[in-house]
């Protein structure tokens, strides 16, 4: 870990262990994780397929029971938390984005945006207004009342990013957010996701195959094994 870093950690991960299964098909996934996601940064995690990326993210977002380990999220202990508080925190303090976007096909743009929102208790007409902003902050405010559908695929991602951030979350959590888009719409994607998705006080964690976003993101962390065996500044041309 880079030891002169000054920025507080958002998620404080340590020694975190995951089986699936039991007896002779228990699969041990996570061997051990140590990991900490700063504030302000964009954190790339690339690992083989079938590594555990996923299970890593569904264990910080409190999705996922863990066997052993602690997870510390802007300082509250997740697996401390009961079920019905933890649901509550996550609903507060994250949002996801999903490779296969996952939006609600019957609901349009605006509402499937607002959904955090009236999960949440945000009045309706209140909720569909703070969506339809967002979703002009990505660059379809003439498509607010479009279906999915309708919509194409980088629209359709575009749409999953708004809704992940309309609750303003201190944790943007991205599961392959560009490996169901084509190459352009990818890097479209990411440059969106640095200029809405990240402030000071906002981690984004990003899972990604995709060695042509490599770039966009502050550090890389390499998961092998079930461990992080590596994390490492990215250089970018006028921050390096
Ligand atoms: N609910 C589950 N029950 C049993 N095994 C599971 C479960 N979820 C994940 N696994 C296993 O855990 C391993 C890691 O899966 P995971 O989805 O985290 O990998 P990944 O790194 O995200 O892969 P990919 O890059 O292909 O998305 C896989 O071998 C998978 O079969
Ligand atoms: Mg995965």
């Amino acid at each position: 870990m880079d030891e002169t870093r000054t920025q507080p950690a958002a998620v404080r991960a340590r020694g975190i262990v995951k089986s699936f299964g039991s007896g002779d098909t228990q699969v041990t996934v996570l061997r051990g994780i140590d990991l900490d996601i700063y504030q302000g940064e964009m954190l790339l995690l690339v690992g083989e397929s079938g590594g555990g990326k996923t299970t890593l993210l569904s264990a910080l977002a409190g999705i996922l029971d863990i066997d052993e380990g602690h997870i510390d999220v802007l300082g509250i202990p997740l697996n401390d938390l009961p079920a019905g508080k933890r649901t509550t925190f996550r609903g507060q303090t994250m949002g996801f984005v999903y490779q296969q976007f996952n939006l609600l096909p019957a609901l349009t743009a605006a509402e499937n945006v607002a959904v955090p929102l009236l999960i949440q208790k945000t009045g309706r007409h209140e909720a569909l207004q703070h969506a339809r902003a967002m979703l002009d902050r990505v660059g379809l405010g003439d498509r607010t009342e479009f279906l999915p559908k309708n919509l194409s695929g980088g629209q359709q991602q575009r749409v999953a990013i708004a809704r992940a951030l309309v609750n303003e979350p201190r944790l943007l959590i991205c599961d392959e957010p560009t490996a169901a888009l084509d190459g352009h719409t990818g890097q479209k994607i990411m440059e969106l996701l640095r200029e809405v998705g990240r402030s000071p006080d906002r981690s984004v964690i990003i899972v990604t195959h995709d060695s042509r976003i490599f770039h966009f993101g502050d550090r890389m962390a390499h998961l092998t094994d079930g461990r992080i065996v590596s994390i490492e500044p990215i250089a970018r041309e006028g921050t390096a």
